[in-house]
Order: structure tokens, then sequence, then C-alpha cells
């Protein structure tokens, strides 16, 4: 039989155990982010390059309709912040794609639609609403633009 002190112990154990392996939020540290880049651009292959302070995901070419998909755990201090470089023919440009502010609109995977416009999070818990957001740059191609 457990003495008082050893369930006392116990429950200290299992509470820091809980500390350290979860965010402000509670969220497990410890579960399995997914992060899904799908080109939206009808037409068009586009090219997409992520990558982390830590991992650097390389560079790939995506055909219309097709995406590009990783799994990571999110560091310890919950700062792991995933970015891509985007190439389309109607723009491009840098763009964060994963931390844990994003996460909060994404529900069980992040999913993000290239589309000529630019990037957009569709925001499951929002009823799939999309956060859009413009090029940064305009297409290489368009001649009278300097950068
Ligand atoms: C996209 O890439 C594929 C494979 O490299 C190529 O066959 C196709 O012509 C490209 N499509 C466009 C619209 O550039
Ligand atoms: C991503 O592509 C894979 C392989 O083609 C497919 O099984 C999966 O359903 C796609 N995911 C999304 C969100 O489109």
């Amino acid at each position: 039989m457990k003495t008082l002190t050893q369930t006392l112990l116990l429950t200290i154990a299992l509470l820091l155990a809980m500390l350290i392996t979860s965010d402000a939020n509670g969220r497990l540290l410890v579960d399995k982010e997914t992060v899904v880049v799908k080109n939206d651009i009808s037409g068009e292959n586009i090219t997409i390059h992520c990558y982390s302070s830590e991992d650097d995901l390389g560079v790939h070419t995506l055909p219309y309709a097709a995406n590009f998909t990783w799994y990571f755990h999110v560091n310890i201090g919950g700062t792991t912040k995933f970015y891509c470089d985007l190439t389309t023919g109607h723009g491009s440009g840098n763009y964060g794609v994963f931390d844990l502010r994003l996460e909060d609109q994404c529900d069980d995977y992040c999913l993000w639609l290239i589309q000529a416009n630019g990037p957009c999070l569709v925001q499951k818990v929002f009823h799939g609403q999309l956060y859009c957001q413009s090029w940064k740059k305009p297409p290489h191609n368009i001649k009278g633009f300097a950068f």
C-alpha cells in the first residue's frame, strides 16, 4: 500500500513532467506537428524551399494540386518556427508558415494553399476561413519592375 508521502511525491513528479512537456496553453510539446503546403495555382509549377533554424527541407517543385508535407516536434521552448521561400509566376516571397501562434488556427495540421495572389492558411478552427498574405515581390518575368 502506498503511503501518503509516496502518493504526494508521485503527484509532484507528474505535475513537473506535465510542466516541462507542455506550453502555456497546455498543449503537449511531444505532439507531432504537420505542415502541408499545396500548389493551388492551376496550370503552374511553383518552387518552394522550407526551413527552420534546425532543418533545411530543400528546394522542391510542385505541380498544380501537389503538396509538400513535413512532420516535426516543436522544441522544448516552443519557439520552433518554419519559413518557406515561395516562387510562382505571379510573385514570390519568404513567409512564416509555422509557429505556435499560427498552429492555434490549424487544428490537426497546418494547410497552406499557394494561390495566385499569395499564400493562404486554411484556418480550420475558423471554419476554413483563409488567412491570406500578398506576394512580397512581383514575378521575375514582368519587365518594368526593378528589384
Ligand atoms: C511542370 O513541370 C513538369 C515536369 O517538369 C513539366 O512537364 C510541365 O510542362 C511543367 N508545367 C508548366 C506549366 O510549366
Ligand atoms: C498531399 O499529397 C498526398 C500525396 O499525393 C495526398 O495523399 C494528400 O491527401 C495530400 N494532402 C492534402 C492536404 O492535399
